[in-house]
């Protein structure tokens, strides 16, 4: 069976200074300012990617995540999730029609069991990449999404059999990888307060992310976890805290996986989680705590 979704198309986030949070995109973590999308907001283009925007940033009273956006396979695709989350009884924000953005699109939002606002879409106009060869160290593409849930199984079982996502791993059953595609994940449910856990930007390669990494600790940024490589997806990874307090990832060389995958139960340890152990020789590592994201049900800024 085709999956009916392909990937991550954007990520929208709100915040009470999201010119402050726009300035670190552009200058340090290397995202193309475009203006795109329409409305109100900072839009924010990879250099490897064609999707017209990978990450909105809107005025709100608190740091919130406003809304995840997936690209269905096509418009048929589309079509059906809507069918099937109306027939299951979820709660539609806006029914399927055509777009009111410079770059077009068809699709619809809803929101999923947490209260997270999700956009499906399809027919959205593909950006020009640009011309020039793209240095390391600058984020391509969105990799992924990690979010927190008080239920990661429900989570997962939902993600499933609303949008047809497979699990791919878990860890401990306290974090669930979910592909949708031979990507061995592009969404991950961890255990927590449901908000935001990171957003992580694929480099390409982990010299890729070295470089990046190198730049941002030049600049005075510490990572907050990394570098290292994960064992679940066999990434490399560094975190860092934004400006807002988001975390985001640099990350490469994600593992692809055939469709005879076998999801398994890792059993969490520092060696699992960080398989070089270099994840804490910049600092030590701090938890990221979670808390309810204040915008859980509340419609998207724009
Ligand atoms: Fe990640």
């Amino acid at each position: 069976m085709e999956f009916p979704l392909t990937h991550v198309r954007y990520v929208a986030l709100t915040m009470p200074d999201p010119a402050a949070e726009a300035r670190f995109f552009t200058e340090e973590w290397l995202l193309d300012a475009v203006s795109a999308g329409g409305g109100d907001g900072h839009f924010f283009a990879g250099a490897g990617s064609t999707e017209p925007y990978l990450l909105r940033l809107g005025a709100g009273p608190a740091r919130s995540l406003d809304l995840v956006a997936f690209a269905g396979r096509d418009r048929a695709a589309v079509d059906m999730l809507h069918a099937r989350l109306v027939d299951k009884g979820e709660r539609i924000i806006a029914p399927p029609a055509a777009f009111d953005r410079p770059e077009g699109g068809y699709g619809f939002r809803f929101f999923d069991l947490d209260g997270r606002a999700i956009e499906i879409s399809s027919d959205v106009a593909p950006r020009a990449l640009p011309g020039d060869p793209v240095g390391e160290g600058v984020p391509l593409d969105i990799s992924h999404v990690v979010l927190h849930t008080r239920d990661p199984e429900a989570a997962a079982a939902y993600y499933g059999e609303m949008l047809g996502f497979e699990v791919a791993d878990w860890l401990d059953r306290r974090m669930c990888f979910l592909r949708t595609g031979p990507k061995h994940h592009c969404l991950a449910f961890l255990t927590g307060e449901p908000s935001l856990n990171h957003i992580a930007f694929d480099l390409g390669s982990t010299n890729s992310v070295m470089r990046g990494v190198g730049r941002l600790m030049r600049g005075a940024r510490r990572p907050k976890w990394g570098p290292g490589r994960h064992t679940a997806g066999d990434n490399t990874f560094a975190y860092f805290i934004t400006p807002a307090g988001n975390m985001m990832e640099y990350t490469a060389e994600l593992e692809t996986v055939g469709p005879d995958w076998q999801p398994t139960t890792y059993a969490m340890s520092a060696e699992i989680a960080d398989q070089w152990g270099t994840g804490t020789l910049a600092g030590p590592f701090t938890p990221h705590v979670s808390t309810r994201d204040p915008g859980l049900w509340n419609l998207p800024t724009c």
